[in-house]
């Protein structure tokens, strides 16, 4: 029988184009996460299912999917919304898409690092809003990040590609995380490994790269901003619930850092009201990953892995 593949959101043409003839395929035609209903009435009898981060992937789910299940393939690198022990106990395979979007979201990393400390949207809004401005010598000044030092919180890929450009951009590289990084990738970035405590107090700007675990949840608390210098920035890119952003906005209000430039926010598509009127924080609407070429590619690698699992191959990128 024709496997039955089914895919959650709407994905790019390419990666489409590889499901032509693969099976009994159904795609939501929707850009929205589909409810609970919608999601468990689509899954139902899937061999493989092609996810989105919003989509919870736990024990109701696999229930709803049925035990024909073979393969999740999540559109993401990032999987905290995934029980993956969950599906490893019921032989299901899972697989993620690590790589191809190492460089986009780098590069919204270090954008937010040049937009938070050289005022960038401050100004556009500045100019937008028609206020009457001059050139001056003192007007709308920054604060430079070459000779200034990065801290990565998780020298993974994407931690990694960040540090590159910082190191293009003249700053020193010191990282944290649970594991030391090999030693060619140490001095290929010239980044020194540290303790969490010695990065928070010494980096001029803290970019977060760990995934969201229980352990990483509010990892950056009200405690953890005091340790930073108040001359310092915070930059996250990762998941939003990593940073509690309520003692972030106290944070930003009153001086205790510098400022920073947040991707990804802890109750998504919302955003803290406290951080929203304060000028000091960049607010990006989770553009990591946001190119046409990069969501191809992980639309694509996606679904190579689910067919793969399908025909009973190795798949590319495999969570367990
Ligand atoms: C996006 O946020 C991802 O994890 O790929």
């Amino acid at each position: 029988m024709a496997p039955r593949i089914v895919v959650t959101r709407r994905l790019p043409q390419p990666a489409l184009d590889l499901l032509a003839g693969a099976g009994d395929v159904w795609v939501s035609q929707h850009d929205r996460p589909l409810d609970r209903d919608e999601l468990a009435s689509a899954i139902a009898g899937a061999d493989a299912v092609v996810t989105l981060l919003h989509d919870r992937v736990d024990h109701g789910f696999l229930d709803a999917a049925g035990p024909q299940l073979k393969v999740v393939a999540n559109v993401a690198v990032g999987y905290d919304n995934v029980d993956v022990p969950a599906l490893t106990a019921r032989g299901v395979r899972f697989t993620n898409t690590p790589g191809v979007l190492t460089d986009a979201t780098a590069d919204i990393a270090f954008s937010l690092v040049l937009m938070v400390t050289r005022r960038l949207a401050e100004g556009e809004r500045l100019l937008r809003s028609r206020t009457p401005w001059s050139f001056n010598l003192f007007f709308m000044l920054g604060t430079g990040i070459q000779g200034k030092t990065l801290g990565i919180v998780g020298l993974g890929q994407i931690g990694a590609a960040t540090a590159r450009r910082a190191r293009a951009f003249g700053m020193a590289v010191v990282y944290s995380g649970r594991r030391r990084a090999d030693e060619a990738l140490e001095r290929e970035l010239g980044a020194r490994y540290v303790t969490f405590d010695e990065l928070l107090a010494t980096a001029d700007v803290v970019s977060l790269h760990c995934p969201l675990s229980a352990e990483t949840r509010h990892l950056i608390d009200a405690d953890r901003l005091r340790q930073m210098k108040p001359s310092a920035f915070l930059i996250n890119t990762t998941r939003g619930p990593v940073v509690d952003e309520a003692a972030l906005a106290e944070a930003l209000r009153t001086g205790v850092i510098a400022g920073a430039g947040l991707d990804v926010f802890e109750r998504e598509p919302m955003v803290h009201e406290a951080l929203l009127p304060l000028d000091n924080v960049v607010l990006v609407p989770h553009l990591g990953s946001a190119t046409v070429e990069t969501r191809t590619a992980m639309g694509v690698l996606a679904v190579r892995n689910a067919l793969a699992v399908v025909r009973g191959d190795a798949p590319p990128t495999p969570v367990n």
